[in-house]
């Protein structure tokens, strides 16, 4: 199944808004008035852009809405323009090919207590996810990290959520002294407590520092950006692939994964972020620039993350 075949719905944006600096809501609705497949928390949608690139957003509305989805959209000129077109093109009234809901960040049935941390735009999923619980008796609390109120999505939606104080909004200015200490709350994990955290790398990074002594069941990441952010040093590369003894070629702006599926080659794929390991695969050779949130230290001399990981230097040989 190609991109286009998949991305089956279309749908007028009904409402567009500006909820944060540099971040713009969209209310996408059926342009036949039927009801509109459903999603779980914590689910995301593709959605081709005006420029033509199809981008992947988190459902940040209540699951039980089945009239429209609402997603939210940084514009990040470092990126490959596709948020950027969005954002600067896209008006209300105009339609918009997408997805149906997938999800790759999906909410434990074992939990019995919810941790969220989300950085910024990092907060879309996770407010699907505090909707869902809120007809429940489920407890659930939130550290929700930006720059600055104004860099805040949602903020307002947020604080009315929050009716037992189970919400820790913390701006820092942008000044690292001013970051917050997340161990308090990640020292000592409650029974059946599940953690959730999205938002910039260098945050998941931390977290995933600070909870070693947690079961990793119990911790899930969930990036907001995608195997196509392209780093100013990223080169094109060749991966051998050991068992059809094919080689292709990486280039820049493309994972292994789109490599490998352009090639006809099938790999089981999800999240495409680095976060779910669906795409572990084997690595036979080659010094590999780890991009995921996945691997364990011993893992990385044996396993790669195809959706986000990169040669570091040379070819790479994989187990294929
Ligand atoms: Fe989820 Fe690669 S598809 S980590």
């Amino acid at each position: 199944m190609n991109e286009d075949t998949k991305l089956a719905l279309k749908l007028r944006i009904r409402r567009t808004e500006t909820v944060a600096r540099d971040i713009q809501s969209f209310e996408l609705t059926p342009c036949d008035g039927r009801t509109l497949p459903a999603f779980t928390p914590g689910a995301h949608i593709k959605v081709r852009t005006p420029c033509g690139l199809i981008r992947k957003y988190s459902l940040c509305n209540s699951p039980n809405e089945r009239d429209r989805y609402l997603i939210a959209v940084k514009r990040d000129s470092t990126g490959q323009g596709g948020s950027v077109s969005l954002v600067d093109h896209a008006v209300e009234g105009d339609i918009l090919d997408v997805s149906e809901p997938e999800n790759a960040f999906r909410m434990s049935r074992g939990a019995r207590r919810f941790l969220f941390i989300a950085g910024g735009i990092g907060i879309t999923p996770i407010l699907s996810m505090i909707h869902s619980l809120r007809a429940t008796d489920t407890p659930w609390q939130l550290l929700y990290l930006t720059r600055s109120v104004d860099s805040t999505p949602f903020i307002q939606d947020i604080k009315s959520l929050d009716s037992n104080g189970q919400v820790l909004i913390h701006h820092d200015g942008g000044d690292f002294e001013q970051t917050l200490d997340l161990w308090p709350w990640l020292e000592h994990p409650k029974q059946h407590q599940h953690l959730y955290c999205c938002g910039p790398r260098s945050l998941m990074e931390a977290v995933r520092d600070m909870t070693g002594h947690w079961d990793s069941g119990r911790v899930h990441f969930e990036s907001f950006t995608d195997g196509s952010v392209v780093r100013p040093d990223d080169q094109p590369f060749l991966v051998h692939l050991a068992r059809s003894g094919r080689t292709l070629e990486v280039s820049v702006g493309e994972s292994i994964l789109e490599a490998l599926r352009s090639a006809g080659v099938v790999v089981p794929a999800s999240c495409e972020s680095g976060t779910c390991g669906t795409c572990r695969t084997s690595l036979l050779a080659g010094q590999v620039d780890h991009r995921d949130m996945v691997l364990l230290p011993e893992e990385q001399d044996t396993q790669i993350m195809i959706c986000v990981s990169r040669s570091l230097n040379g070819d790479l040989t994989l187990d294929l």
